[in-house]
């Protein structure tokens, strides 16, 4: 069994960043900048955030972190996102989700231009993945694609189980996998809580992505020998032996699958850090198309 390091893989790739902005900046070019949006204090997401905008300062991007409280009115939060839209500085835009109940999710990601939708999630470019069209990949499939062209694992004429199906996750990286690309040209099931006889369906797997938010989902009769796990689950679980009052669980009961993997992912230092390093590569490829 070998292991997937999001870590390494993701440290590569911002290294490469790093010099083609240090070329951009020798250029007299633009650099590019990420504008963060953070609303309320949710501890998961202050996290991720505080993770996007310190990689974007190790490539050597510019980043704006703009926090409201909670209780913000959408509207207001629309009006903002329309001013980062229409300011010709900021390349990318990124909403942190989960957004308060009283906001909707859609009308704050409708309302990011296409162009600046760095994390992948306006329809527009949904749509233009779905026609394998040049596009911002949502950073989580884009990473592990990513992190699976690094390991350079054959994918092609695989059978990919992917557990999950949500907008984020599951559904773009069944299109992913899917196409004629490499890494890709899997055959995909995607499974969900309604499969019936979900393990029948992981046991055929070649290629598992693990991507339900159930921590230890996955057990070790549910996989082959020889298969590829990534693991997307990120889920705190309670845990007082530790500082920070919990600890991470992936949706892989890992202990027990991973002898029997020929790579799987750790949670954390798997997935995690190669969705931060697509977040920035959709960010200086968006700064450089558009200047
Ligand atoms: N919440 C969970 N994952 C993501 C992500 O990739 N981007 C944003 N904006 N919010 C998230």
């Amino acid at each position: 069994m070998k292991i997937l390091d999001g870590k390494i893989a993701s440290q590569a790739i911002k290294d490469e960043l790093r010099i083609d902005v240090a070329q951009l900046s020798a250029e007299g070019k633009k650099i590019p900048h990420l504008a963060a949006v953070l609303v309320g204090n949710n501890g998961a997401s202050e996290t991720y955030v505080a993770a996007k905008v310190k990689a974007c300062e190790e490539v050597g991007f510019i980043s704006t972190l703009i926090r409201f409280e909670e209780s913000i009115s959408e509207a207001k939060l629309l009006t903002k996102i329309n001013e980062l839209n229409n300011d010709p500085d900021v390349d990318g835009i990124l909403v942190q989700l989960p957004l308060p109940k009283h906001i909707s999710d859609e009308e704050v990601i409708n309302t990011i231009d296409p162009d600046k939708d760095v994390d992948g999630f306006h329809p527009v470019n949904i749509g233009r993945l779905m026609q394998g069209l040049s596009t911002y990949i949502p950073a989580t499939p884009y990473g592990i694609m990513l992190l699976l062209e690094h390991y350079k694992i054959e994918t092609a004429g695989k059978h990919a189980v992917v557990i999950g199906r949500s907008n984020i996750v599951g559904r773009p990286m069944s299109v992913l996998l899917s196409s004629n690309t490499n890494p890709g040209n899997c055959t995909v099931t995607i499974c969900h809580s309604k499969t019936k006889n979900l393990n029948d369906y992981c046991l055929q797997a070649d290629i598992i992505i693990a991507a339900l938010g159930k921590p230890e989902f996955v057990k070790a009769d549910m996989v082959k020998e020889g298969t590829v796990i990534v693991d997307v689950g990120i889920t705190r679980v309670p845990d007082n032996t530790r500082k920070s009052g919990f600890k991470l669980k992936g949706d892989v009961a890992f202990e027990e699958v991973a002898p029997k993997c020929s790579w799987i992912t750790p949670v954390p230092g798997g997935v995690g850090p190669m969705t931060i390093a697509a977040l920035m590569k959709n960010t200086y490829n968006s700064c450089i198309t558009k200047n």
